[in-house]
């Protein structure tokens, strides 16, 4: 009996060789291991043997048994670790992927601006944020009692009215007058800031550029085709644009630009308030008065200016319809550009 226990044994130490998984490992269990198992018949038969060599086969036995179940748990361990790894790593997962930042689009706009009129020549110029009185209004020849100089229009920063946030990019023209000789061609980009309450089309706080030419005999067929060649470039040559007269204190005669609205191609909704038309910038002929604040001579030269605003380009060209998603910094809407 002890040579059928090593035997046993030894059977037992082959098959356990042979377990791949845990069904295998399972009928192992079956067989060897239950109280119906072979492991226990042997301790069954034990009690039929002669009494001087019980002890040897329940030492047998016991070593047999102690052998089965040990190899038997550390299977079983393996297999449950398996089973774990299975469920960590999920192949049908999507994978993560890799996030770039890219440029914001209010950039993006301002960067391609700026290479569309470089590419025609122009440079680039800048001013301060927080301008004079004098820069800002009283060179560009607006009226001592014009509404934009109101507290309820521009936000001031010393109560003498003196130093405020700079309404528009305007006054960089009159920097750039006083600190260069015509013939000039500069665009300004920069911040500006008004007093007024925010809602989907208009913010405290945005970004404008303006443009400036000057020289001899500039003429208003060269504003209109300057801005033309502008907006085909930025916004397709299918897009329609009129130009319509305005006034500005800056500019004589002066004109607003519209462009056919991107949302309803022109028959009228809410975003081009049904009229079909978005105005995307303001113009004219640079007035004598503020070629003179700029030390220019307008008996011998002439030029033009235009200003418009970054923020409503990027609207157009991104077809997002509230101004404010743009500064809202929410990845859902940034990742989309
Ligand atoms: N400064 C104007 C504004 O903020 C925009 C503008 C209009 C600029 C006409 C110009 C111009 O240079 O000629 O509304």
């Amino acid at each position: 009996m002890i040579d059928e226990i090593r035997n046993l044994r030894n059977q037992i130490a082959t098959e356990i060789g042979e377990i791949t998984s845990k069904e295998l490992l399972d009928n192992f269990r079956m067989k060897y291991l239950v109280k119906k198992g072979e492991i226990q018949a042997y301790f069954e038969k034990m009690k039929t043997a002669a009494p001087d060599i019980k002890p040897i086969i329940g030492k047998e036995l016991n070593e047999c048994r102690q052998f089965a179940e040990r190899e038997f748990k550390v299977l079983q361990e393996k297999f449950a670790t398996a089973t774990e790894t299975k469920v960590d790593i999920d192949m049908t997962l999507p994978g993560r992927r890799n996030f770039n930042g890219t440029f914001h689009p209010v950039l993006q706009t301002l960067e391609d601006i700026t290479e569309i009129f470089r590419s025609m020549g122009f440079t680039v110029a800048e001013g301060p944020d927080i301008e004079d009185g004098y820069h800002n209004f009283d060179a560009l020849n607006f009226a001592p009692d014009h509404p934009a100089r109101d507290m309820q229009d521009t936000f001031f920063v010393k109560s003498d009215r003196e130093l405020l946030l700079r309404t528009h990019t305007s006054p960089v023209q009159i920097r750039v007058m006083q600190s260069q000789q015509p013939p000039i061609r500069s665009i300004m980009p920069g911040r500006v800031y008004r007093n007024e309450s925010i809602n989907s089309r208009s913010l405290a706080e945005f970004h404008q550029v303006e443009g400036l030419y000057i020289d001899k005999n500039v003429s208003l067929a060269e504003l209109k085709a300057t801005i033309m060649a502008f907006a085909k470039r930025m916004y397709g040559e299918k897009s329609k644009f009129r130009f319509r007269p305005s006034y500005f204190p800056f500019t004589e005669p002066s004109a607003e630009v519209d462009i056919s609205c991107y949302l309803c191609g022109g028959t009228g909704c809410r975003i081009c308030k049904h009229s079909g038309w978005l105005e995307i910038a303001g113009c004219g002929m640079v007035h004598p008065n503020v070629l003179r604040a700029g030390g220019i001579d307008p008996e011998i030269y002439s030029g033009y200016a235009f200003g418009f605003g970054i923020e409503r380009v990027t609207l157009l060209r991104t077809g997002i319809d509230d101004i404010r998603l743009l500064y809202e910094n929410d990845l859902r809407v940034l990742r989309q550009f």
